[in-house]
């Protein structure tokens, strides 16, 4: 049993939540934890309560966290609402210090990439064919694009230039909650983005992911765009999950 159990944690701009993980199901075991990100949500801060997560658990095992930022090789390269200090901290070995984990224990990806791979593997096992990509509707637009169910880490979709403006500023959830945009008036939106990303990778499935997937049937049936767009299964425990898997396959590999 202790084999198919993972660990995950999801760090966002308003919190930060974790929880264990049966990965045979990708499925949270029992109740996740949230503690609210610290502010300033600097790596030590965040590192405190990743930690404090972990260990309400007392979980001993390989654990994965996501940040929303571009990450290789364990280093941060970008910090989209968090803290501008994790640019170029090693999260992979400053989380791994802070729980006493070996190198290798403890792997850190992108949020979206992390969604991605628990979407794929458990959500839609059987669509994972051609060009898949996972996009994560919220404060911003995440994106995870797969390869015949491989992924091709850090896509940063999210970050097209469209109509002269950076794609997540137009179009992720948090704008028609600002704007207090209508359904469709959203949809158009996503719509345009979503044709802006088609022309030039020219998907084969679109999952849409993020809290607003859980209002699919709102605005799914509204977009004008080329490719199949299906809702999450996961929704919001899907970073978590893709977290514990990720985790998992690394220390299988190592
Ligand atoms: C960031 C991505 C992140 C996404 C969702 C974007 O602003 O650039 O790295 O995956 O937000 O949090």
């Amino acid at each position: 049993m202790g084999a198919a159990r993972g660990f995950g944690v999801d760090i966002g701009g308003s919190g930060i939540k974790g929880c264990e993980v049966d990965l045979v199901a990708g499925a949270l075991v029992g109740d996740r934890v949230r503690i609210p990100t610290p502010v300033p949500s600097t790596p030590e801060a965040v590192a405190e309560v990743v930690a404090e997560i972990v260990e309400r658990f007392g979980w001993t095992g390989p654990v994965g966290v996501t940040l929303p930022a571009v990450i290789k090789k364990g280093v941060a390269h970008s910090a989209a609402n968090i803290d501008k200090a994790w640019i170029d901290t090693d999260a992979a070995a400053l989380f791994a210090k802070r729980l006493g984990r070996r190198d290798g224990e403890v792997v850190v990806l992108n949020d979206a990439d992390a969604a991605g791979i628990a979407e794929v593997k458990y959500g839609r096992p059987d669509d994972q064919d051609g060009v898949v990509v996972l996009l994560t509707f919220g404060t911003g637009i995440g994106s995870a694009l797969f390869l015949d169910g491989k992924l091709v880490p850090n896509t940063e979709f999210g970050h097209l230039e469209i109509d002269g403006h950076d794609a997540e500023t137009r179009a992720a959830a948090s704008v028609k909650e600002e704007h207090d945009l209508s359904w469709s008036e959203w949809a158009k939106r996503v719509s345009r983005y979503i044709r802006g990303l088609e022309n030039l990778i020219w998907p084969d499935l679109i999952i849409a992911g993020g809290g607003v997937s859980k209002k699919a049937d709102k605005w799914l049936p509204l977009l004008e765009v080329r490719t199949t767009v299906v809702a999450a299964e996961l929704r919001n425990d899907a970073g978590i999950v893709g977290a514990a898997v990720a985790a998992q396959q690394a220390a299988e590999n190592s």
